[in-house]
């Protein structure tokens, strides 16, 4: 029998993930002693009610609500109580008082992140975080060092499992966007104030620390451009599905140049986009997560899997504690994190993507050439034009103009365009006699 020295642990917080974390590092306590070289004793568990329910069976004796004396103690502090405060204050201090640091703080990295990196760098300490994007789903140390080699172009991401069960079963059941959030909330995916994930605050904070990794530049979670998908129709869907693109809130971060200034630089961006049926991301379904990384080496990269859940999220935090132990074990410095690109961050004008329009027009000669005129005025080329009837129309695959009131739908996909360009052949656009109603203007990404 090995005799290993014990590594202390502090756990914060015994929710549904905190729990999970007690539980298997309990369980497994040899298997990781043995992949680490050092035991893994869990000393203590910091809670705010003793006698709360828990997910999970935790040891009673474990658990207390002094939380700073137990890190005091620690060698490693896992943090898992969601929220900036006490949370970043408690990371300080166990970086201050020498601990490694692993968290699943989406919220806390987004906006703090480079505070707690900077102050755990000032002592040699390090701060893990796979946990705070895409759950389970490894996707921090792939950037941090997988491709710490290569250049990282772009990376899209469905980091948001809520809202992709939403489009999902927009998609698939054809439901309204009210019927498929109650569903969301019916299952628990959803919370009561579903509002950080359906307004894409969520998939913001992720693109922000994506961004920063990928791009080795500070992106603060106030400069991600945020459009949520509460707004989206059942018949964008219906249309969408008629021109082969399916409906996805992305988070996008992305090398950019502008093509009016020639700035370059990183654009961060959340929004409800169309991608092509045949993209891997197209095939995400439910609530599941996915991130696609364009890389200039290593090509097309796509890491899959769930999004959240307690166990789930349970084994990056493992993963990550693993990594924080054996540093501990073998000493030296950690892996660094660097922002030393420091490019600008881009506004939303610069982005550079392909769009979809859809116009109810009135159905007369010369209409249809009038809005061509408009768009290559603006220096928008059009990709293709689709002439139909209104939405139900569509979904019942008629294709003809609506006889009745004398209009007819047009759909229309451009070439790449700058956003500035686009919005401006929008607001053109809203403003001719001919143009009844702009329908919906959603970007194609992933092309
Ligand atoms: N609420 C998030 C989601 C999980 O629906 O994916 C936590 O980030």
């Amino acid at each position: 029998m090995i005799e290993y020295r014990n590594l202390r642990i502090a756990l914060l917080g015994a929710g549904s993930v905190g729990a999970q974390v007690a539980t298997l590092l309990l369980e497994q306590s040899d298997e990781l002693a043995a992949r680490v070289g050092a035991g893994l004793e869990l000393v203590g568990i910091a809670v705010r009610e003793i006698d709360a329910p828990r997910s999970a069976p935790i040891p009673k004796e474990l658990l207390t609500t002094d939380a700073l004396t137990l890190i005091q103690g620690a060698d490693i502090v896992i943090e898992l109580m969601g929220g900036l405060e006490p949370a970043r204050s408690y990371i300080l201090a166990a970086i201050n008082s020498g601990a490694d640091v692993v968290t699943g703080n989406k919220a806390l990295i987004a906006a703090h992140g480079p505070e707690l990196l900077d102050a755990a760098e000032q002592v040699g300490a390090q701060i893990y975080y796979e946990a705070a994007v895409a759950g389970a789903i490894p996707i921090i140390r792939p950037l941090r060092e997988s491709l710490a080699g290569d250049r990282v172009k772009r990376i899209l991401g469905i980091v948001n499992g809520t809202t992709n069960y939403i489009l999902d079963k927009m998609d698939v059941e054809g439901d309204s966007f009210e019927s498929a959030l109650a569903a969301a909330t019916a299952l628990g995916y959803a919370e009561a104030d579903p509002t950080a994930d359906i307004e894409g605050y969520d998939a913001a904070q992720k693109a922000a620390i994506l961004a920063r990794l990928a791009f080795h530049t500070e992106v603060p979670v106030e400069a991600v451009h945020r459009e949520g998908i509460t707004k989206i129709t059942a018949a964008e869907v219906r249309q969408a599905q008629k021109t082969g693109y399916v409906v996805k809130l992305l988070a996008i971060c992305e090398r950019l140049t502008d093509p009016l200034t020639g700035e370059e630089g990183v654009s961060a961006r959340v929004y409800p986009a169309l991608v092509s049926r045949l993209h891997p991301l197209a095939a995400v379904h439910g609530a599941k997560n996915a991130v696609f990384v364009e890389a200039e080496a290593a090509g097309d990269l796509m890491f899959y899997g769930a999004g959240a859940g307690g166990r789930e999220t349970a084994s990056a935090v493992l993963g990550d504690l693993v990594s924080a132990a054996r540093r501990h074990v073998a000493g030296g410095p950690g892996v660094a994190e660097s922002t030393h690109a420091n490019l600008p961050i881009m506004p939303i004008d610069s982005v550079v993507t392909k769009y979809q329009i859809t116009l109810e027009v009135s159905d007369a000669p010369g209409v249809l050439s009038g809005i061509a005129g408009l768009f290559s005025g603006h220096g928008v080329s059009v990709e293709a034009v689709q002439q139909s009837i209104s939405s139900a129309g569509v979904a019942q695959g008629v294709s003809r103009t609506n006889e009745a009131s004398g209009t007819a739908t047009l759909v229309i996909v451009t070439h790449e365009a700058t956003e500035r360009d686009l919005s401006r052949t929008v607001a053109d656009l809203a403003g001719q006699p001919s143009v009844v109603r702009v329908e919906s203007v959603l970007r194609v990404e992933g092309a």
